[in-house]
């Protein structure tokens, strides 16, 4: 990413008031704030950026640790740290939970240290309720903002480390697209690349578009500009980040689709794989699977969520595509490209679903072969739709379903994923494998990616981090293969 010299900033005159330098500004600002309450305090100060939800909520961390970075904050580990900010998702309750749960763990932390900030952002944020809820059980918190304003964090960040109590900034929406703010990897060999902001489909259970806003596509200048840079930076593998990438392009002003962006991306020197998120089955076309098949880098892997089998439901989802509709296309991009894993996801216990509308899910999930999906138990969100439907259905009921949609979802992976028995594939090396493996426990074995998405774990040490060899598939453990490098 570009580096910013902050040393070039005057930060005695006014902020500019155009971006991102009006935020470079800021970052001087803080860093001078931070260096002077590290040498009070004779230590460094540290941060905590902790994640939830999608890869989409994983890059914009990405931006936030960059921006405290470049600030003069030392990465912590853990929730001990001057400044921690929790990322947020609201996509279902559980995830709201979670939040509220570790900022519960937090308050006992912020006594022992009193200068300790304390952020929130994200999704959630979005949402009245829950600054609502904040403000009157958790009056320590520092800083809320939003997902609109994430750009301005350094500005906010500012603000907040020279007063005392809480700043809340929340935008309804935003049109902006500010590019060239910092970001810290997780990976120094992968990276996620927002393609699009929001989404316009409106799902009728989704609280998506409500909090993330209208469908922005970034132009492909800034996407080509910023992968040629982490590829130069050692990335050799992009996933490409958007509610419905499928859509990408409609709204800028020389529309492109995102099978001519995919055919720009593959031209880029070194990049050696691209990976896309998520797929709307309505807008996947022709001229994509071509693409797709036609690619030398473009993975083997595509996440097509179906969210129900039954032409009932979808229609209430607003999904805007049939049970027919669904498989023909998923069939069809089976026999253009064969050794593609197709993943999905499922709900179950939208409202109004009956056993027998899970009948035809599973008959979709059986006919298609799924080689993964992840099952949610439907949440009600408040504000959409599907939370104003009267025939919501008992949670008895939608655990039966779920537990018997989970077995069927996993004897097809477990099938799917033994196919490759015996085959060799190009797996790249994403990590020591933190688990003993019994009888292999004296040798150290590292965890690999293969283009369809599967995990492979094969001997090897740190050093292959970030390589893509070639492994021969030798034992699929259900999931996963245990598998050896071959020349
Ligand atoms: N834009 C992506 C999905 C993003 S949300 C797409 O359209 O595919 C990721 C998944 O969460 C969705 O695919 C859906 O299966 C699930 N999900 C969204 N809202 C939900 C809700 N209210 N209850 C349960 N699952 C939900
Ligand atoms: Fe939600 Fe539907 Fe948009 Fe996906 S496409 S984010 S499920 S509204
Ligand atoms: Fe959650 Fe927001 Fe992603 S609600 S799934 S973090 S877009």
């Amino acid at each position: 990413m570009k580096t910013i010299d902050l040393d070039t900033v005057d930060i005695h005159l006014d902020p500019p008031d155009f971006e991102p330098q009006r935020q470079y500004y800021f970052m001087a600002k803080c860093r001078e704030y931070v260096r002077a309450e590290s040498s009070r305090l004779g230590r460094p100060l540290t941060c905590g950026v902790f994640t939830f939800g999608c890869q989409m909520n994983a890059r914009d961390s990405e931006k936030l640790e960059g921006i405290l970075r470049t600030a003069g904050y030392e990465a912590a580990d853990s929730e001990d740290a001057d400044f921690v900010i929790f990322n947020t998702c609201t996509v279902r309750d559980n995830a709201n939970q979670r939040v509220y749960g570790r900022l519960g763990e937090l308050k006992g932390r912020k006594r022992r240290n009193p200068s300790m900030k304390i952020a929130l952002c994200g999704c959630m944020m979005q949402e009245s309720s829950v600054i609502e809820k904040i403000r009157t059980s958790y009056p320590f918190v520092d800083l809320i903002f939003g997902t609109h304003n994430i750009y301005k964090f350094a500005e906010l960040l500012y603000h907040s480390l020279e007063t005392e109590g809480m700043l809340i900034d929340i935008w309804k929406d935003t049109d902006r697209i500010v590019e060239n703010l910092p970001v810290e990897r997780k990976y120094p060999f992968k990276s996620g690349i927002n393609i699009m902001f929001g989404c316009n489909n409106f799902c009728s259970y989704c609280i998506v578009p409500y909090v993330r806003g209208r469908e922005r596509s970034r132009e492909p200048e800034d996407i080509i500009r910023e992968i040629k840079e982490l590829t130069a930076d050692g990335v050799v593998e992009v996933m490409l980040l958007g509610q419905n990438v499928n859509s990408y392009g409609k709204n800028l002003n020389h529309s492109m689709t995102f099978a001519e962006l995919l055919q720009e991306v593959e031209k880029i020197e070194g990049l050696r794989r691209i990976r896309f998120m998520t797929s709307h089955p309505k807008d996947l076309s022709d001229e994509l699977i071509q693409v797709m098949k036609n690619s030398q880098k473009i993975c083997r892997h595509l996440h097509l969520p179906l969210q129900s089998g039954s032409t009932r439901i979808l229609q209430r989802m607003n999904r805007r595509y049939t049970k027919e509709q669904y498989v023909d296309l998923a069939m069809k991009i089976r026999s253009q490209i064969p050794d593609i894993a197709i993943t999905t996801d499922i709900i179950v216990g939208f409202p109004g679903e009956t056993p027998e509308d899970l009948e035809e899910t599973i008959d979709v999930v059986r006919t298609v072969q799924f080689d993964n999906a992840f099952t949610f138990i439907y949440s009600k969100r408040t504000g959409t739709p599907a939370a104003a439907m009267e025939d919501q259905v008992p949670e008895a009921q939608v655990k039966k379903n779920f537990d018997r949609l989970l077995k069927v979802v996993q004897d097809t992976a477990r099938e799917q994923a033994a196919k490759y028995e015996g085959t060799i594939g190009e797996a790249l090396i994403e990590e020591v494998n933190q688990e003993d493996d019994g009888a292999q426990s004296c040798q150290s074995l590292v965890t690999g990616r293969l283009s369809n998405n599967m995990i492979v774990h094969v001997p090897g040490d740190a050093s292959m981090i970030g390589k893509i060899v070639r492994v021969s598939l030798d034992e699929c453990r259900g999931f996963y293969y245990m598998g050896t490098i071959r020349p």
